[in-house]
């Protein structure tokens, strides 16, 4: 106790410095409506916003998987953590000292996340004064360099690691941090001979900061010539590179005013465009694009630009950045820097208004994969070159989402210019497509497609692309509530092929439970789970059951999908073995054989508008998906939205 009140005095007061309006969008782009707050629920996966803020009762609540309570509870569900940690973090947040801090790290017990936060903020503001200091000069000079001012090394708290082997060590020797958690952290390494030496050495120091201000690890670029140009924080229980966008903590306010972001390769690259008012900016830390960067980035905004330092670092990274959007629905576009320069230097060197140039000089999608298949066609391009060019496309198409917004007569004029862009006839396209449909996501099936009359592969794909866990959903959504249903889907009811972990491991658990002897119940079922997601989806699936009713229906439908999964997957693995590599050259089977593809420009242009027109639909639609009413989500609300 040190005279700052009672542990409940400190709670009411963290309570007072913890708008919950502010911590929530540390995490999700809230919109008003009206008094409440509105937004994509951070603890399920949802397209249209269910998860409320009330900032008058200073309370949240999920109509989706019932999640509620208030800023405390926020915390502990979103971060894992308990009470007391959960404090801690809010104290932190607000700069409130608590009745009596845990220390730096117990004797005994590894360092959680919450010490390496601390020893993280800690060594930010070290770092910090020695890049004020004399010894920070030479860091200084390269900053002003590089272009970049002093209230952007003040908005993004940059530091300075000194050269020499010992000097942070030594500073925090003398703040009694042990080396342990030092080593936890990765700002220490230990030495052969004994003792300590620093990581970060003669480096500019970038601390990384996530939504919630927190420091959850560094990258520090070198200031001499040393190899490793940057170095950046190890995993910790804090820090994972492959989930961590750096920029977030000062961007997040820019994400909610505009619903889109801007996503650029280098540290330096987003400080300066944030500092040239492309306040929205966010960098990967010199990691590919991940389904989790994707993710954290649909709870902030509705489309993403993918700024590249060069046009071949945006053909390698398109293809695979692009699946991972499309899965999202978020609206996507690419552009890269011309004169193979870095955003930060063409910045620097021409000015905000030619970087908006680059900025809106991206392209959809769709509109840069099929240009590239336009040029590398209209070179002379082999028929091999060509056919992989399509092919890339047509593999594209088949995994985006979006198909159904192609109508029949663009659909038509896509399969007829492939068609003729490969000599084979659009009957063959059509079939090609969907067989790369299959071969890309082995569980993909046609239910959906049969039963809604929507003919050809486009239908298919995109109904069918995550019809097992639709069907596995609908099973547990009946299941939880009667489970007596259980003994008549176990034959085809199979946790494996499910695609979404967490419903993967709901459908394991649900199963083990109803083959074992203990007794069932809801509850029970999601005592076995850690993660607060899992719980969520529980109850979400059971109140969805709760509500649609007509049980019996649903089971037979979901079923009957199950079944069809199955065979489908089985004629593939059979297809799968019948086609060689390579072993059909698929020419000129009908009357369009051997036409150039070089001639067909009026083709290629209405091809263009026509894939253009579709994307732009697309992004419409994106744009749009956050004014669903959040407790009718399902495929009347989408449709209605579409048009
Ligand atoms: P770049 O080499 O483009 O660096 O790497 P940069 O950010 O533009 O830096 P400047 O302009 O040369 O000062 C892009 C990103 O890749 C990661 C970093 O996150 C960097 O910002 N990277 C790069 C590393 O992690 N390690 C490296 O050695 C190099
Ligand atoms: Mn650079």
């Amino acid at each position: 106790m040190n005279g700052q009140g009672t542990a409940k005095e400190i709670t009411e007061r963290l309570r007072q410095a913890s708008d919950i309006v502010e911590v929530v969008s540390a995490y999700v782009s809230l919109k008003n409506a009206g008094g409440s707050f509105r937004g994509l629920c951070p603890f399920h996966n949802e397209k249209t916003p269910s998860f409320h803020v009330n900032p008058a009762r200073q309370t949240f609540k999920c109509f989706g998987c019932g999640a509620g309570g208030d800023v405390f509870k926020f915390i502990q569900l979103r971060e894992n953590v308990t009470f007391p940690e959960a404090r801690v973090i809010l104290a932190n947040r607000a700069g409130i000292a608590l009745e009596d801090r845990p220390s730096m790290a117990g004797p005994s017990d590894a360092p959680g996340k919450l010490d390496i936060e601390r020893v993280n903020r800690w060594a930010a503001q070290w770092f910090t004064k020695q890049l004020a200091s004399p010894a920070g000069e030479a860091a200084r000079a390269y900053l002003e360099r590089r272009g970049v001012t002093g209230e952007s090394v003040v908005a993004f708290t940059l530091g300075f690691a000194p050269p020499g082997w010992d000097t942070f060590v030594s500073a925090a020797r003398q703040q009694r941090i042990s080396d342990k958690l030092l080593v936890a952290a990765g700002l220490v390494k230990p030495r052969d001979g004994g003792g300590y030496y620093d990581v970060f050495r003669n480096r500019l120091m970038f601390p990384i900061r996530d939504g919630m201000d927190r420091v959850v690890g560094f990258g520090g670029r070198t200031l001499d010539d040393d190899t490793a140009k940057y170095i950046n924080s190890p995993q910790t229980a804090l820090f994972d590179k492959s989930r961590c966008l750096f920029g977030v903590a000062t961007a997040k306010d820019a994400f909610r005013e505009r619903r889109s972001a801007i996503l650029v390769e280098g540290y330096m690259d987003c400080l300066v465009a944030q500092q040239f008012g492309f306040r929205n900016t966010v960098a990967t830390l010199g990691t590919a694009l991940t389904a989790d960067h994707v993710r954290l980035l649909s709870r902030y905004v509705d489309s993403v630009l993918l700024v590249f330092d060069s046009d071949e670092a945006g053909q390698k990274a398109a293809d695979a950045s692009l699946s991972l959007f499309l899965t999202e629905k978020l609206d996507v576009r690419l552009a890269h820097v011309p004169e193979g320069k870095d955003p930060a230097d063409f910045l620097v060197l021409r000015g905000k208004e030619a970087f908006a140039e680059v900025l809106t000089s991206g392209v959809s999608a769709l509109e840069f994969k099929w240009k590239q298949v336009m040029r590398r066609c209209r070179g002379q391009a082999s028929q091999l070159d060509r056919r992989r060019a399509v092919e890339e496309f047509l593999g594209l198409l088949v995994r985006s989402a979006d198909l159904g917004s192609f109508d029949p007569i663009q659909r038509g004029l896509i399969l007829n210019q492939v068609g003729k862009l490969l000599a084979i006839s659009p009957g063959e396209v059509e079939r090609q497509i969907r067989i790369l449909a299959r071969r890309q996501t082995p569980v993909r099936a046609a239910g959906v497609a049969a039963t809604e009359g929507g003919s050809g592969a486009f239908r298919t794909a995109r109904m069918a692309y995550d019809d097992y866990d639709t069907a596995v959903r609908d099973l547990l959504s009946v299941m939880l509530n009667e489970p007596v249903y259980y003994d008549d889907v176990a034959g085809v009811f199979d946790p494996e092929m499910v695609r979404d972990p967490v419903l993967a491991e709901v459908a394991r658990h649900f199963a083990t439970m109803m083959r074992s002897e203990e007794e069932y119940s809801v509850a029970a079922l999601i005592s076995r789970f850690e993660a607060v997601e899992a719980a969520a989806l529980i109850t979400d699936l059971q109140e969805q059951g709760l509500r649609r009713g007509n049980s019996e229906a649903t089971i037979r439908g979901a079923l009957a999908r199950l079944q069809q999964v199955k065979e489908h997957r089985r004629l593939n693995l059979l297809a799968a073995g019948l086609r060689g590599p390579g072993n059909r050259a698929d020419a000129g089977n009908d009357g369009s054989a051997g036409q150039d593809a070089g001639s067909e420009d009026a083709d290629t242009r209405s091809v263009l508008r026509a894939v253009e027109d579709a994307a732009r639909r697309v992004s419409h639609f994106a744009a749009n998906k956050h004014l669903a009413a959040p407790l009718t989500a399902g495929a009347e609300a989408l449709s209605s939205q579409a048009e």
